[in-house]
């Protein structure tokens, strides 16, 4: 029984997202719980999630979940924003293990440091749509009023690498538009492939908006759900298996690059799976 407690410790956490997003948070995770193994997997095959309904986002994430399972992770998160306001509760019940979202610790602390109680959204068309953010805002503080803005065209700039091409300040300038009229102090970048465009967002909403990329508190909230559960990694096994694993439905290569260039650490392989066999 003790071994089995012992060996679960050392288990890797399964992190999982459309593509390249989520590695927002997986690197996240590197800096605030170095000890700790991740197992990635980026659905790269069929992002984007956030045009796609409820049904289709909900099994895609029971395919994804049930590989990271099969895969031995002793937690998972879902680095999804589109993931996380569709399938999260739907599926928490079916799960042996301990779940963390994106959308909860993005939407406690916009809530607890708003300081005029105006607050944007951004995210993809599902997201925005669910109002999940403003739901979740309002349960932690209901004085406020949250704007929220989809922006669709985002995720494939991203995925694309266009991160600060002409192309993509323009499109984010148009989306942006009504919050620069609307006298919000807060935007959260409520799609984990966001935070990549922080300095264009950052350039156009200017330094008065204070930006929040739930990623930060997500990886805090592991960090406090792992220490309840007691599968915390205290660094005292050997590792035998790389710290890190990527697994991808399409287009390794790209994603291998692609996470080399905002990784803190050196990516050897992205590994091709069949996610629907
Ligand atoms: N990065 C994901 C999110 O946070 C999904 C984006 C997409 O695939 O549309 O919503």
């Amino acid at each position: 029984m003790k071994q089995a407690f012992e060996k679960k410790k050392y288990a890797p956490i399964g992190v999982f997202d459309s593509g390249v997003g989520g590695l927002t948070v997986a690197r996240e995770i590197m800096r605030q719980l170095p000890q700790e193994r991740i197992i990635y997997f980026g659905d790269t095959a069929r992002v984007p999630y956030g045009s796609k309904s409820k049904e289709t986002i909900i099994r895609y994430s029971r395919q994804i979940i049930h590989f990271l399972e099969n895969k031995g992770v002793k937690a998972i998160v879902v680095a999804c924003n589109t993931a996380s306001a569709f399938a999260l509760e739907e599926i928490r019940p079916e799960m042996k293990m301990p779940v963390i979202g994106v959308v909860k610790p993005g939407a406690k602390v916009a809530a607890a440091t708003t300081k005029n109680g105006k607050i944007g959204v951004i995210g993809t068309e599902g997201t925005i749509g669910s109002q999940i953010y403003t739901e979740m805002i309002h349960r932690h503080n209901p004085d406020t009023v949250v704007m929220g803005k989809a922006c669709p065209l985002f995720v494939p700039l991203v995925e694309e690498g266009w991160l600060k091409d002409s192309v993509t300040i323009e499109v984010a300038k148009r989306y942006l538009a009504s919050f620069q009229e609307s006298d919000i102090d807060t935007l959260i970048l409520g799609c984990t492939h966001y935070p990549l465009l922080r300095s264009t967002i950052r350039e156009i909403m200017g330094e008065g908006v204070n930006l929040v990329n739930p990623a930060y508190e997500t990886a805090w909230g592991l960090k406090r759900l792992l220490e309840q559960h007691q599968i915390a990694n205290d660094g005292k096994s050997e590792v035998n298996s790389a710290m890190y694993q990527f697994f991808v439905s399409d287009a390794a290569e790209k994603f291998k690059n692609f996470a080399n260039s905002i990784l803190p650490c050196e990516i050897k392989e992205a590994r091709l799976i069949h996610i629907e066999e």
